[in-house]
């Protein structure tokens, strides 16, 4: 169903990672995700141990279109290793993976990522395999030829694309999936400044002094797309000056700032990008959960260099008993865990993970959810929900259902929030913030601002 295109990436990594930290670094992540760990927290804590930025770089480079193309990689690898690729070692199928990602993807010439293969997996230890590495690599090289995006995905999930937005559409979120999302930076909020420079002009000059390329977001009013660069390298993020999220993640942000005075609940907040957007901009003080202690912790280090001194509190608790005061909320925001299909282009290792029966289980858990945010809105306050998914189950359907359960809310039109140069990603029937990776060039997010009828 999904055709074979030439894999190659040359915005991602334009040269090879010759440095064989970088590469034991890559191995480790890789063979730490097979063994069950996330990406993005591996990945950052390993990107710590490197001094140099363009080291960094290069480390997020070669795991992410590892990751990404994985599943084609294997496909061509599998047939080449007489017992199969599931027998080697971890760290052996780490570096055959990252080798072939590097030549068939980023386009690296196939000898130096051999011979840095065949390197690696002597320094992690595994001698004997030496050999095999070459050989497979070799072979590898000299078949040449295209990976097969469609091996890229899991084929429900894509069938599951095909039956609801076509069979070109599916194709082209396959590929959206495998291509390097964008940095995208929105400049803390200065309270009260007036006149002079916007803080978004101060944030791009401030990147820019350290080779940082941005130019001015078309849809979040006050958003940087960076072009050229590594914002999270830069001291403007180190020191709390920036936040870094997807732009349809800023978005639904906006959708939950208003001028209401009364608290903010963010119900499922952490690592916090958008409760971090929320207190610097709200009139009232934010409260944040998060359940899991390693994620509440990284929640509060976020908000403790990002929000306003005293404006958040996070609580570690459940969103689904949230322990907070009844109709106490001008704004609630629930951002529900989800599928996440939304956002595989940031997330790789996802959709290796996912099974069909996880999207019913998180429809379930977001309606318990919902459930449990609705009698935390004042009167006259709002409710936003939002997923980063693409299935129906967790946008559209959930909304519908919710407001035939509490018809005591109405659905707004989120475009009044947005203002006019987003309004262009708000569709459907209640209407709803709708982004697509593939059309938008934006994660795939949904999410509906929903008022509670005043006393
Ligand atoms: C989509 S993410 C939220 C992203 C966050 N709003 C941000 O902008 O950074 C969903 C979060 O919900 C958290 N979560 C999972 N179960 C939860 C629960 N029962 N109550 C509250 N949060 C939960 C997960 O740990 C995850 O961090």
């Amino acid at each position: 169903m999904v055709g074979s295109v030439n894999a190659r990436v040359p915005d991602e990594g334009a040269t090879a990672p010759r440095s064989p930290r970088v590469r034991a670094h890559a191995l480790a992540v890789l063979a730490g995700i097979e063994a069950g760990a996330w990406s993005d927290r591996l990945l950052a804590a390993r990107e710590r141990r490197l001094e140099a930025p363009a080291d960094r770089a290069r480390l997020h480079a070669l795991v992410y279109a590892t990751l990404r193309w994985q599943g084609a990689i294997d496909a061509r690898l599998d047939p080449l290793v007489r017992a199969g690729l599931g027998t080697l070692d971890p760290r052996v199928r780490a570096a055959l993976r990252v080798a072939a990602a590097e030549f068939l993807v980023l386009g690296h010439p196939a000898p130096v990522a051999v011979d840095a293969a065949v390197h690696a997996v002597r320094l992690a230890g595994a001698e004997r395999a030496a050999g095999l590495v070459n050989a497979v690599l070799r072979r590898l090289a000299a078949e040449g030829g295209a990976l097969d995006p469609a091996a890229t995905m899991p084929a429900w999930l894509t069938a599951r694309w095909s039956a609801r937005f076509g069979e070109a559409a599916a194709r082209a979120l396959v590929e959206a999936a495998n291509r390097p999302a964008r940095p995208f930076a929105v400049a803390r909020a200065v309270p009260g400044r007036t006149g002079g420079a916007a803080p978004r002009e101060d944030l791009a000059r401030e990147f820019a002094a350290e080779g940082v390329e941005t130019e001015p977001a078309t849809r979040h009013p006050e958003g940087l797309v960076v072009t050229r660069g590594a914002p999270q390298s830069t001291a403007a993020f180190a020191e709390g000056r920036c936040v870094l999220l997807d732009e349809a993640a800023a978005l639904v942000a906006l959708l939950a700032t208003s001028s209401d005075a009364r608290p903010i609940a963010d119900l499922a907040a952490a690592p916090g990008g958008k409760a971090a957007l929320l207190a610097q901009r709200a009139q009232g003080a934010l409260v944040a959960l998060e359940p899991v202690a390693s994620r509440a912790r990284r929640l509060a280090e976020t908000l403790a260099l990002r929000a306003p001194a005293g404006r958040a509190i996070v609580l570690r608790a459940d969103a689904e008993a949230p322990p907070l005061a009844a109709a106490a909320f001008g704004c609630v925001l629930l951002d529900a865990p989800c599928s996440g299909t939304g956002t595989l282009r940031r997330r790789p290792d996802k959709r290796q993970r996912l099974v069909p029966g996880d999207i019913a289980d998180c429809a379930a858990r977001q309606a318990r959810m919902l459930d449990a945010a609705a009698p935390l809105v004042a009167a006259g306050g709002a409710l936003v929900y939002a997923v980063c998914s693409l299935e129906p189950e967790e946008g559209e359907d959930q909304l519908r259902a919710f407001l035939v359960r509490h018809p005591e809310f109405a659905p707004d039109d989120p475009a009044d929030h947005l203002g006019a140069a987003a309004a262009g990603l708000v569709s459907g029937d209640p209407p709803a913030l709708a982004t697509r990776p593939d059309r938008d060039g934006l994660d795939g997010f949904f999410a509906a601002r929903l008022s509670r009828a005043a006393a």
